[in-house]
This record gives C-alpha cells, sequence and structure tokens, in this order.
C-alpha cells in the first residue's frame, strides 16, 4: 500500500494500520451501540427509569478488552522502537547540524555538504546536533524523525534499500523559515556514492575514510 524506502517504514506503515484500524472498528462500534441505545431505551419507549445497579462480568470486560487492546498497541509501537534504538554498530557516521534554516553534514572525514548522500543497503547512523534553537530531523520517506537540541546530542540510524531522493523536513517549528528548511537524501549505488565521495574528499584535500577520525 505505501512504498517502502528504509527498513524502517514498513513496521511503521503496519503500527500504524493497525491502531488506524483498529481504532475505526471501535469507533464504528461505539457508534452503532449509542445509535441503538438512543431508540432502544427513548423515553417514549420506556417512560417509567428502571434503576439497574450494575453488572461485574461487563464492568470486568469493558476493562480487560480495552486494556489488553492498549497493551498490544504498546508492544508493537515498543518493538518498532527497539530496532530503531539499536544502531549496528559498522554504521557510517555524519553528523547533523541544524541551525536557522539549513542542515549541514560532516563525514568522518571531515566532508560537509549541504545534502546527504549515502550509499545504498548501508547502515548510516546521523548524529543530531543544533547551533540554535530546536529542530527536528525528520525523513518522512523512511518514517524517522528525531528532535535536534543544542544542549543534547541525539541520533538515530537507517538503511535506504532504494536508490532515489527523499526529503529532509524540519519537524518542529524554529522561526520565521522553518516552513522551508528542508534538504535530501539523496541514496545512491555504492559505486556512484565512492565515486562522488573521492571527489569530494579530494576538493576538500582530505583521504576519503568514511572510518571516524579521531580529532586531535
Ligand atoms: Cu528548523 Cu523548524
Amino acid at each position: 500500500m505505501f512504498r517502502s524506502a528504509s527498513n524502517f517504514s514498513d513496521n511503521v506503515d503496519a503500527v500504524f494500520l493497525y491502531i488506524a484500524g483498529l481504532s475505526l472498528i471501535v469507533l464504528i462500534g461505539i457508534t452503532v451501540t449509542m445509535v441503538y441505545f438512543v431508540i432502544r431505551y427513548s423515553r417514549k419507549r420506556n417512560p417509567v427509569p428502571k434503576n439497574i445497579e450494575g453488572n461485574l462480568t461487563l464492568e470486568i470486560l469493558w476493562t480487560a478488552i480495552p486494556f489488553l487492546l492498549f497493551m498490544s498497541m504498546f508492544y508493537f509501537g515498543w518493538v518498532g522502537y527497539k530496532d530503531m534504538r539499536a544502531i549496528p554498530a559498522d554504521a557510517i557516521d555524519i553528523r547533523v547540524t541544524a541551525r536557522m534554516w539549513q542542515w549541514s553534514f560532516e563525514y568522518p572525514n571531515g566532508v560537509k555538504t549541504d545534502t546527504l548522500y549515502v550509499p545504498v543497503s548501508k547502515a548510516v547512523k546521523v548524529d543530531l546536533k543544533s547551533m540554535d534553537v530546536s529542530h527536528a530531523f525528520y525523513v518522512p520517506a523512511f518514517r524517522i524523525k528525531k528532535d535536534v537540541y543544542a544542549n543534547k546530542n541525539n541520533n538515530l540510524w537507517f538503511r535506504s534499500d532504494k536508490v532515489g531522493r527523499y526529503d529532509i523536513a524540519c519537524a518542529e517549528y524554529c522561526g520565521l523559515n522553518h516552513s522551508k528548511m528542508y534538504s535530501a537524501v539523496q541514496v545512491m549505488e555504492q559505486k556512484d556514492f565512492d565515486a562522488w565521495f573521492a571527489e569530494v574528499s579530494k576538493k576538500a584535500g582530505v583521504q576519503p575514510t568514511l572510518v571516524l577520525q579521531l580529532k586531535k
């Protein structure tokens, strides 16, 4: 139904459909019951009210069933979130800096860009830092989003198995040009990425290495 562009998108979409579907079923169930009760127990049909003392079975059921439904939503969300926090050790480490109102990306060897270039089918970790106010790093096609702060480092990871160009948006209101704070992720074939990376590294006068260089 949806186009999957990262390792997380199928799971996020499944959880979304599960919660939306369940909510729709509950909405229809409650509405139908309510309309039925309004008609069945109207004053016209029941001129003399009857006192109802309560029903233990019903009370247990309407507590237990919603509890189990909510716990199932929590479980699916939690399982997906755990994957998002399990950052592979071999992920390429890219530093993302947000400022009013642009994104910039720094590769392990110091190369800086304003578009995020990544190789296809490789784990990429992004470290998020803001130079000023709070922003949020959001790639809708990848179903990933994380706040970007000035006083706290955040990170996330993804792997895209689909070559293409995807929007990066800012998802936290950060001032006048918040709505224009866009960049892009360019997912490239490995050989194209290597060629691009060798070229920009050469221009910057550094080795084309993706292993993090310890800063002196
Ligand atoms: Cu940066 Cu909104």
